[in-house]
């Protein structure tokens, strides 16, 4: 094969060190984004006069059909070649011959990755922020499809309060807009072109970086060669962002996982989304939301890898950064994949209004409404908040619900009851009464609802 070094060497490789220090497995998806980046780099060599003009086009035409091979997966790779640059090098020599060997000139791999990569992280940024988006509008879909539902929510998983289920889907849409604005923030420092960094120092070369990153889309030029080829924190930054993501898609499995369970009960998942036992017929299980939970820890580890990797790498470029593809590329997989099965998963399910109808009879759920009523009819909230406690007490000792306690049995734990208080045991209107900004009546979340 031909190597991309070799003239200082006066034994070949051994098979166990390539075999070992390849990448060509991993970085193969950066196919598509060397060609492109290679053809703007040789267009820029012939138009600051470096190569020939004649010899730049073969190079470029040549690269346009190994970027047709790449993108028809049909591109025969050289399973020895060290990385994927030098296959794509190799490629080229095959198919163009002599001229091949002028592509190289005034870059190294060392600012070729970083730029395959950040173009890679780019392109994968925005798919995934698509994602993320069709996921906010299945779950606003549902969110409106519902949006006369009310929940019991929860603080400590104990019943809380209640909530319209639509107020909850669009607290989700909220982390799911953080996680958009976290990715878009962080592809500002993906979209700096760092071609022309060379190795380390730059080049003796009169290149034009700004051409190269003008052909290539980017924003921005990087400013220091030495950190161009060393600086690895987009990668992380990006990982970082997914495992957000990862980590809410983790947190709005659980939540689901808790109210299919039997013991609430307030949802049925669509057969679809499900799995069986294989002992057990009796047996429906949300698989999907308990592997969407487990799979943020394949985030977080590519996160720690990514971290560790790069903590007490010397400047500029080391080898060990060979290892930041793996998790990158894992991370990206993940979180696509959860994205689009929750998107699925919000497309069919369906409320259990009945259990909903029963979980909502525990009037412990308007304790603090009650606790309101009293301080609006001038009672310091301390004082309020003790005697609805100690009906609530009275109740379960005496295993009776609130508005089964008769008025003057109220007014023994606060004089300030009257009889209207019994019209607060009722979820419509518990949720209406929470109308300050961002609560969950039914005027804010529908304004919420055209917000998102
Ligand atoms: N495969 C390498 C990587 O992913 C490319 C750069 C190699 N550079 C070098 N000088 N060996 O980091």
């Amino acid at each position: 094969m031909v190597k991309m070094w070799g003239g200082r060497f006066k034994k070949k490789p051994h098979s166990l060190m390539e075999k070992f220090t390849s990448s060509l497995d991993h970085d193969k998806r950066l196919a598509e984004f060397d060609c492109l980046g290679s053809i703007a780099h040789a267009e820029m060599l012939a138009k600051c006069g470096i190569i020939p003009r004649k010899d730049s086009s073969m190079i470029v035409s040549g690269l346009k059909s190994i970027l047709n091979d790449v993108r028809q997966d049909k591109l025969k790779y050289n399973k020895s070649a060290e990385d994927i640059h030098t296959a794509i090098q190799e490629a080229l020599y095959k198919k163009i011959g002599r001229p091949a060997a002028m592509l190289h000139t005034a870059r190294s791999r060392n600012d070729q990755v970083s730029l395959d990569t950040r173009m890679y992280c780019k392109k994968e940024i925005d798919v995934t922020v698509a994602a993320v988006k069709d996921l906010k509008k299945s779950m606003l879909a549902f969110a409106k499809k519902n949006i006369n539902v009310i929940v019991p929510g929860f603080t400590h998983l104990q019943n809380a309060q209640p909530v319209l289920l639509a107020h909850q889907m669009l607290a989700y849409c909220q982390m799911l807009d953080r996680d958009m604005e976290r990715l878009s923030d962080c592809k500002k420092r993906v979209d700096v072109m760092p071609l022309g960094s060379c190795a380390i120092s730059g080049t003796a070369l009169a290149i034009d970086r700004n051409l190269v990153a003008k052909k290539l889309g980017f924003s921005k030029v990087s400013s220091n060669s030495m950190d161009a080829v060393s600086d690895r924190d987009f990668i992380i930054e990006a990982i970082f962002a997914l495992s957000l993501i990862a980590m809410h898609l983790s947190r709005i499995s659980e939540d689901f996982i808790i109210l299919n369970s039997p013991a609430f009960g307030l949802i049925e998942i669509e057969d679809e989304m499900c799995t069986g036992s294989s002992m057990m017929p009796q047996k429906k299980n949300p698989d999907v939301l308990e592997l969407v939970r487990g799979k943020s820890g394949e985030l977080y580890g590519a996160l720690m890898s990514v971290l560790t990797v790069m903590k007490g790498l010397p400047l500029t470029y080391n080898r060990d950064m060979q290892e930041d593809k793996g998790p990158l590329f894992r991370a990206i997989d993940t979180v696509k994949s959860s994205l689009g099965i929750m998107e699925l998963f919000f497309k069919d399910l369906r409320v259990d209004k009945k259990k909903i109808e029963v979980l909502l009879r525990d009037e412990t759920l308007y304790a603090t409404d009650m606790m309101e009523y009293l301080v609006k009819k001038g009672v310091a909230l301390k004082e309020a908040h003790d005697s609805v406690g100690k009906v609530v007490r009275y109740c379960a000792s005496n295993k009776l619900n609130i508005s089964e306690v008769p008025l003057n049995k109220l007014r023994s734990f606060n004089s300030k009851f009257d009889k209207r208080v019994y019209d607060l045991l009722c979820a419509e209107r518990s949720v209406n009464l929470k109308d300050s900004l961002g609560g969950t009546s039914l005027k804010q979340v529908r304004r919420q609802i055209l917000n998102a």
